[in-house]
């Protein structure tokens, strides 16, 4: 935990049954409202039209100046990065501790445009929910204190889902909760290299989502690994097998499930 981050830490945030709750400190775009799901009764998208990804300013097809598009300008949903400082969360100094760091982007060369939490390069804000399958491009890479909050619903009859985190064709993190696997829920994560699965890792001690019920996966990026909670609660960490993390440029969530909110942002 080279950054300070400690898995014990990580834990304190306890289980929130409702990932979407306002004391959830990232992420919780105006469209992780559980009601708010597409499928549900959308009629504006949540937060339109500067949902999602908020934390982008100054990227291709941002809106400038739209709510939400500069996390702590007007209109900034209150579940803004840092916007409720103090309130309980999967990771530790959040999100308080957050604010203190505005458009810090270690690694980078010089200044990255924008407003606290700003991550460069992404996607701006649009309307609409993120369709499935869905890319996310990561112009920077990887970078410690690089955290992706994505909302979303399981389908009501799912069989699997991933999250990718991908440099070219390789994958450096494969995020893959399997709803019946021989009867069995797993996940299941794993490195795919020049098209060859490595090991797979299947130590999660539970398997948090379930059929027709939101979600909010937060992957935070680390020095030596990638850490992963849901619904504001550790689940597990993954360790590096791809090092340079500046390569993992894409962001690819597929399968069984409908997407909310798809927001990096830095802490
Ligand atoms: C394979 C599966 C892939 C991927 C991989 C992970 O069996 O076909 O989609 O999930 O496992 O190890």
């Amino acid at each position: 935990m080279s950054d300070g981050f400690s898995l014990t830490d990580a834990l304190s945030g306890s289980n929130n049954p409702n990932p979407n709750a306002p004391s959830a400190p990232w992420g919780n775009q105006p469209g992780g409202q559980p009601g708010g799901q597409p499928g549900g009764q959308p009629g504006a998208p949540p937060g339109y039209p500067g949902t999602f990804p908020s934390a982008y300013p100054g990227a291709p097809g941002a809106y400038p100046g739209a709510p939400g598009a500069y996390p702590g300008a007007p209109g900034a949903y209150p579940g803004a990065p840092g916007a409720y400082p103090g309130a309980p969360g999967a990771y530790p100094g959040a999100p308080g501790a957050y604010s203190g760091a505005p458009g810090s982007y270690p690694g980078a060369p010089g200044a990255y445009p924008g407003a606290p939490g700003a991550y460069p390069g992404a996607p701006g804000a649009q309307s609409g929910w993120p369709k499935v399958p869905y890319d996310l491009p990561l112009q920077a890479g990887l970078v410690p204190r690089l955290l992706i909050t994505i909302a979303g619903t399981v389908n009501s009859r799912p069989n699997r889902f991933q999250v990718d985190l991908k440099k070219g064709n390789d994958i450096a993190l494969h995020f893959n909760p399997r709803f019946n696997e021989d009867n069995r829920k797993v996940i299941v994560c794993n490195t795919m290299l020049q098209n060859n699965w490595g090991k797979e890792e299947r130590t999660a001690p539970r398997f948090p989502f379930e059929a027709g019920k939101p979600f909010k996966i937060q992957i935070l990026c680390e020095a030596d690994q990638l850490k992963i909670a849901v619904n504001d609660a550790h689940l597990l960490q993954y360790k590096h097998r791809i090092r340079e993390l500046n390569q993992i440029t894409k962001l690819c969530i597929a399968g069984d499930i409908s997407l909310t909110s798809v927001t990096p942002t830095m802490i």
